[in-house]
């Protein structure tokens, strides 16, 4: 709780509550800043290096604002990304490439099929997976993946863990002055829904409205994820903790799952 007694709450502010992210977008960058997606990107690329031969196509679902997509398209990839908030999608378009290999973007939702055909590679990082709350959400996410990889394609996400929930989010308040705005931060878990909530209230320096986002995620068990994996098309080859290789546990924060198609 760092910062949160010292900067106070702009007052007479209209409250406006809007869809995840959709505001968020504007100031994820920054509010992400100390996230490394180079090596999460090089991560990624030796995980499936030990489970696949080559690959050349790389989709990134889930992408975000195209931090991880920027670096996977400058090692020499060939990337496309997907996010379902349109806000998102737009920073990741709009960001600058020195490479050649700029990705392609494209709108959609991580339970339908995206608009690409046998990739190499399919990955959905950083917790977007445990926006999915259900078990049938997860298996349309599954499937949907099976339609876009290829027959010895290899499919790599992480979840964020129980562990992480109770230690770092439950309870957690944080305020951050980020360019333009205030950005107010509270987190709790519910242990028996396993649900998470994340709360964002965003104040922007520019207007007289306060941003309400409210995040809701489901922590699944190791356990789960590896049923839904193989009662949906996919074999799983690894769990592994972290950002390592070794093999992961509920006492991870993070845990990578890597599967192919059956
Ligand atoms: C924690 S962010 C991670 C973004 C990006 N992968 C990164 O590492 O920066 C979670 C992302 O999941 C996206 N998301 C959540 N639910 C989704 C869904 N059903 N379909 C597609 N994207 C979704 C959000 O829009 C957001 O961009």
């Amino acid at each position: 709780m760092p910062l949160y007694n010292k900067l106070k709450r702009p007052q007479s502010r209209h409250k406006k509550t809007v869809p995840p992210y959709s505001r968020l977008a504007d100031y994820y960058d920054e509010v992400m800043s100390h996230v490394n997606y180079k090596n999460w990107a090089d991560y990624l690329i030796d995980a499936a290096s030990r489970n696949i031969r080559e690959f050349e196509t790389v989709t990134d679902l889930a992408c975000g604002t195209g931090r991880l997509a920027y670096y996977l398209a400058e090692s020499g990839y060939n990337v496309t990304g997907v996010d379902s908030v349109e806000s998102m999608v737009d920073q990741a378009i709009n960001r600058q490439y020195t490479g050649n290999r700029k990705p392609e973007y494209f709108t959609g939702d991580l339970r339908h099929p995206a608009p690409v055909k046998n990739q190499d590679l399919v990955v959905c990082i950083y917790d977007s997976i445990n926006y999915l709350i259900n078990e049938i959400d997860v298996g349309k996410f599954l499937s949907s993946v099976l339609q876009i990889i290829s027959k010895k394609g290899l499919l790599i996400f992480d979840c964020s863990t129980e562990q992480n929930s109770l230690s770092h989010f439950n309870g957690y308040e944080a305020v951050d002055s980020i360019e333009d705005a205030l950005l107010f931060r509270r987190a709790y878990y519910d242990r028996k829904s396993r649900i998470q909530n994340n709360l964002f209230e965003i104040y922007p320096e520019e207007d007289n409205n306060m941003y309400f986002e409210h995040h809701i995620q489901r922590i699944w068990s190791i356990q789960k994820i590896k049923e839904l994996i193989k009662n949906n098309g996919f074999q799983l080859m690894a769990v592994y903790g972290g950002f390592t290789f070794h093999r992961g546990s509920e006492s991870d924060d993070r845990v990578q799952f890597i599967a192919k198609p059956l």
